[in-house]
C-alpha cells in the first residue's frame, strides 16, 4: 500500500488533519488502535476558541457545531463566597468561545470522513513507524491477524500522549518537560440542566470545582480530589454533596442533581516535547503536549498544530516548498508554550495545593483580589481564555 501521509491516531487531531488534507487533494490513511465507538466514549473538555471554530469551518465540518454549540461571552470565577464575571466579549473587543463537546466534534469529523469515503483502519494493532529519518518512511501494522505495510512521504503522529510516534523518536533527539500536579479532577456528566448559563470556576477552601455544560440539558461538573482517591469511593450522592459545599448559596439553591452518565478521575499534567518534528515524522496534539484542563486549551492547541501541519504539507505538494515543514516545530512550540503557561497559571490560581503554607495562601488571595479589581487583570484572563490569535507575536 502507498499513501502520501500516514496518520497515526483517529482522535480530533488525526481526523481534522485528514479532513484538511483531503480538501487539498492529498491522500492520507488513518490508523487507529481502538474502535470508533471507543474513541467516541472518551469524555473530554468542550470549549472551542474562535481559531478552532474557523478551522472546523474550513474543514467543512462546522454545520452542527454552529447549530447546537452554545456561544459564551463570559464566565464566572467564585472565590470567598463571591462571584466575579469575566466579560470575555467586552474585554476582548467582541470575542467569544463555543461550548461544544469534543465527543460531538469527533463524531462530526468521523462522519465527514466516512461520507467522503476516506480510509480509516480501526483496530490497527502493533503500529510501528520506520525510516522517518529518510525520504522513504513507512508504517507497519496488524489487522485481523494479517500484517500490512504502508509506504508514505510523511508520518503524522496524532496518536495522543501514550502513542507510538513520540516513543519511536530517538531519545537523544528529544527533550521532554513535565510537571505533574498533586491532585486530580473527578468529572461527572449528567442529563440535568446546568446550574448557571455560563461556566463557573470555583476556588473554595475545600478545593477547586468547575460547573460546565454540554447543552441546556446536559451538565459537566468537576471536583479537585486527592490523587489517591478511587472512583469507587465517589457515589453520585457524595459528588453532589461535595459540589454543594464548594458552591455559593445561589449555586446550592439552583443546582439540579441527577444520575451520572459518566464519572471518572483524571490526573493533571503539563507536558511538552521538543522538537515536534523528526525528519519526515511530525507530532501533533496530545502526542506532543498535554495541558492541565483548567481553561480547556488541550483541543485548541491540537487544532492549531494541525493547522500548521496541514499548511506545511499542502505547501510541500502544491508549491514544492519545504519552508512550512522546516518551521513547523518552532511555530507550534511558540504557541504551545503560551497555552501551557496560561493553563499552568490558571491551575495555580484556582486550586488548593496540598502542603501549601500560609504565605502561599495569602499570595493566591492577593492575586485573585488584584485580578477581580483590575480591568487589566481581568483582560489578561479573557484574552488568553478566548485564545490568542494564530499569528500572535509573529
Ligand atoms: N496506534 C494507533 N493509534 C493509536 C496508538 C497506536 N499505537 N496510540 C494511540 N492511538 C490513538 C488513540 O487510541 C487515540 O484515539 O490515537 C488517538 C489519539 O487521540 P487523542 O488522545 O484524543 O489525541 P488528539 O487527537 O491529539 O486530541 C487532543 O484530546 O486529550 C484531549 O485535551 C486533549 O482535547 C485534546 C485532544
Ligand atoms: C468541560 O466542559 O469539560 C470543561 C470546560 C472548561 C474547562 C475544562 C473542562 O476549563
Amino acid at each position: 500500500m502507498r499513501t502520501q501521509v500516514a496518520i497515526i491516531g483517529a482522535g480530533p487531531s488525526g481526523l481534522l488533519l485528514g479532513q484538511l488534507l483531503a480538501k487539498a487533494g492529498i491522500d492520507a490513511i488513518i490508523l487507529e488502535r481502538q474502535t470508533g465507538d471507543y474513541v467516541l466514549s472518551r469524555i473530554r473538555a468542550g470549549i472551542l476558541e474562535q481559531v478552532c471554530i474557523d478551522l472546523l469551518d474550513e474543514a467543512g465540518v462546522g454545520v452542527r457545531m454552529h447549530r447546537e454549540g452554545l456561544v459564551h461571552g463570559g464566565f464566572e470565577m467564585l472565590y470567598n463566597g463571591q462571584r466575579h464575571r469575566i466579560d470575555m466579549k467586552g474585554l476582548t473587543g467582541g470575542k467569544n468561545v463555543m461550548v461544544y463537546g469534543q465527543t460531538e466534534l469527533t463524531r462530526d469529523l468521523m462522519e465527514a470522513r466516512t461520507q467522503a469515503g476516506l480510509p480509516t483502519v480501526y483496530q490497527a494493532l502493533n503500529v510501528a513507524v520506520h525510516d522517518f529519518d529518510t525520504q522513504k518512511p513507512s508504517v507497519t501494522y496488524e489487522k485481523d491477524g494479517e500484517s500490512f505495510k504502508i509506504e508514505c512521504d510523511f508520518i503524522a503522529g496524532c496518536d495522543g500522549f501514550h502513542g507510538v510516534c513520540r516513543a519511536s523518536a530517538p531519545r537523544s533527539a528529544i527533550t521532554e518537560f513535565e510537571k505533574v500536579y498533586p491532585f486530580g479532577w473527578l468529572g461527572l456528566l449528567s442529563d440535568t440542566p446546568p446550574v448557571h448559563h455560563e461556566l463557573i470556576y470555583v476556588n473554595s477552601p475545600r478545593g477547586f470545582a468547575l460547573c460546565s455544560q454540554r447543552s441546556q440539558t446536559r451538565s459537566r461538573y468537576y471536583l479537585q480530589v486527592p490523587l489517591t482517591d478511587m472512583i469507587e469511593q465517589w457515589s453520585d450522592e457524595a459528588f453532589w454533596q461535595e459540589l454543594r459545599l464548594r458552591l455559593d448559596d445561589e449555586g446550592r439553591a439552583r443546582l439540579i442533581t441527577g444520575q451520572s452518565i459518566e464519572k471518572s478521575i483524571a490526573p493533571l499534567r503539563s507536558f511538552v516535547t521538543e522538537p515536534m518534528r523528526f525528519g519526515r515524522m511530525f507530532l501533533a496534539g496530545d502526542a506532543g503536549h498535554i495541558v492541565p484542563p483548567t481553561g480547556a486549551k488541550g483541543l485548541n492547541l491540537a487544532a492549531t498544530d494541525v493547522k500548521y501541519l496541514s499548511n506545511a504539507i499542502i505547501d510541500y505538494y502544491q508549491e514544492s516548498s519545504e519552508a512550512g515543514i522546516d518551521s513547523y516545530s518552532a511555530r507550534c512550540l511558540k504557541r504551545i508554550w503560551r497555552g501551557e503557561r496560561f493553563s499552568w497559571w490558571f491551575t495555580q490560581l484556582m486550586h488548593r495545593f496540598p502542603g501549601d503554607d500560609a504565605i502561599a495562601a495569602r499570595f493566591q488571595q492577593a492575586e485573585l483580589d488584584y485580578l477581580f479589581n483590575s480591568e487589566a487583570g481581568a483582560r489578561t484572563i479573557a484574552e488568553n481564555y478566548v485564545g490568542l490569535p494564530l499569528d500572535f507575536g509573529g
